[in-house]
């Protein structure tokens, strides 16, 4: 039987550090549903659907990934797909802090499941989406925090 995680994240948009943390995943997973977790009360910056179109650019030729869209609870797309593992990259420990209480809450809601947080190379640390959508709201040029050949405009 295949192992495969959910990497799931805002993923607004997604970037070099994103990345990593995936081609980690792809070395301990079969694969990977990345599930841009939709939240209908919060304005991102790129429509979801433009998020999913860039990392299905990113994973072009890699079958071993799908992206998908869901809303409401992360546990509840698991066991709608079969799936045990989440998979999560930690740069620091305010990612920490974080995803401590959320494996805790999923954990309580979804004793089936598992979160596998991977350490995000150290190169990518100051990566953000965040720093990403300031750089681009702000005129800036970020294609050096994006995954290569990515061309931001085309999403926006
Ligand atoms: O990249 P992000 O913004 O840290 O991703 C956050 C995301 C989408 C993974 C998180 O907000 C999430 O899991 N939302 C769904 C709500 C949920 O399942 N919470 C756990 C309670 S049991």
């Amino acid at each position: 039987m295949e192992l495969i995680a959910l990497f799931p994240g805002s993923f607004d948009p997604f970037t070099l550090g994103h990345l990593a943390v995936a081609e980690l995943g792809l070395e301990m997973f079969d694969g990977l549903l990345v599930g841009i977790g939709v939240n209908a009360s919060k304005q991102g910056l790129l429509d979801p659907e433009r998020r999913a179109e860039l990392i299905r650019e990113v994973f072009t030729g890699e079958p071993r990934v799908e992206v998908v869209l869901y809303e409401g609870l992360t546990g509840d797309l698991c066991r709608e797909r079969s799936i045990r593992h989440i998979l999560r990259g930690l740069r620091n420990s305010t990612d920490f802090e974080y995803e401590r209480d959320m494996e805790m809450a999923n954990a309580m809601v979804f004793p089936e499941l598992s979160t596998v947080a991977i350490f995000t190379p150290a190169e990518f640390i100051p990566v953000s989406s965040r720093l990403v959508r300031e750089i681009i709201t702000m005129g800036g040029d970020p294609a050096k925090f994006l995954p290569r050949g990515i061309d931001i405009k085309k999403y926006l």
